[in-house]
């Protein structure tokens, strides 16, 4: 969708999170990939002058198990409309005790539990590329994400690893300790595959992760249901949509961050990917 305003900004809704308001001229698309549909209509509209596409990525009604979720597809349809920049909200378990139920966390590490990696790419048939994920999160979009959660009155961790398990069963507690001796900070199941395919894609990617329970390992805690996880799941879409409104005025208008050129020298194959 090529237009008049600056290159988009995506914002992925986690659990809680269905739906933003605030959106001029809102409109519901539906877009298609060579992956198959994304996991909803994608809502677009204008937010302080700056084109923007909502995705739910559980859908609204949360009808996708974080294993039957199409990462290719919702990925590529954002890229397809020209965002450069995804803000990827979702719900987490702490494995710290001073991690709490409602503080914000922004990691800047993945550690890949999950077993379906075959559809954590865009390479592939004849196309090989390598891109680095060392630092698999925009620290440009990151910092500025922790500046406007922390003004927005919320309780910010800037940093930490998240460990991306496939769910659905949350981890028995033999693997929730083991996750905190390898000093892991938080558990979720959905956002390094949407990490990587970022990348890929060459769009700058954070995660801003909303604590809702202390999954298992903290036995003076009931363990974790998700009904637990949905009360506070509620509570923090209020403060992910202040922070992603404080947020969106300060994107720059340029794609010029490092994450921006992830293919300079990634591709082996003489293919270009995404044009120019
Ligand atoms: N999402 C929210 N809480 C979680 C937990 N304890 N484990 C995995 N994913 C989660």
């Amino acid at each position: 969708m090529a237009d008049a305003f600056p290159p988009a900004i995506g914002i992925i809704g986690g659990s809680g999170l269905y739906d933003i308001e605030g959106f001029e001229g809102r409109e519901e698309i539906e877009v298609s990939t060579p992956f198959g549909p994304p996991s909803d209509k994608i809502v677009s509209g204008l937010y302080a002058g700056r084109r923007m596409f909502f995705l739910p990525r559980h859908a609204k009604g949360h009808r996708i198990l974080p294993t039957e979720l199409n990462h290719r597809a919702n990925i590529w349809a954002l890229r397809s409309l020209n965002v450069r920049w995804i803000i990827a909200v979702t719900a987490v378990g702490s494995l710290k005790e001073e991690y709490k139920p409602r503080d914000v966390v922004l990691p800047d590490q993945f550690f890949d539990r999950t077993s379906r990696r075959e559809h954590h790419t865009f390479f592939g048939n004849g196309l090989v590329a390598h891109v680095a994920f060392a630092d698999p999160i925009s620290s440009g979009l990151r910092e500025l994400l922790a500046e406007e959660a922390t003004a927005a009155g919320a309780c910010v961790h800037n940093g930490g690893t998240y460990v991306n398990m496939d769910g659905p069963a949350f981890s028995t507690r033999a693997e929730s300790n083991a996750n905190r001796q390898l000093g892991f900070d938080v558990i979720g199941m959905t956002n390094l595959p949407e990490a990587k395919l970022a990348r890929e894609a060459e769009v700058s990617l954070a995660t801003l992760a909303m604590i809702t329970d202390y999954d298992c390992w903290k036995t003076d805690e009931a363990h974790v249901t998700a009904e637990a996880v949905m009360a506070h799941v509620s509570a923090n879409a209020a403060m992910a949509k202040a922070v992603i409104a404080r947020v969106i005025p300060r994107i720059p208008l340029e794609p010029s961050w490092p994450e921006h050129h992830a293919l300079d020298g990634a591709i082996m194959t003489d293919r270009k990917l995404w044009p120019e």
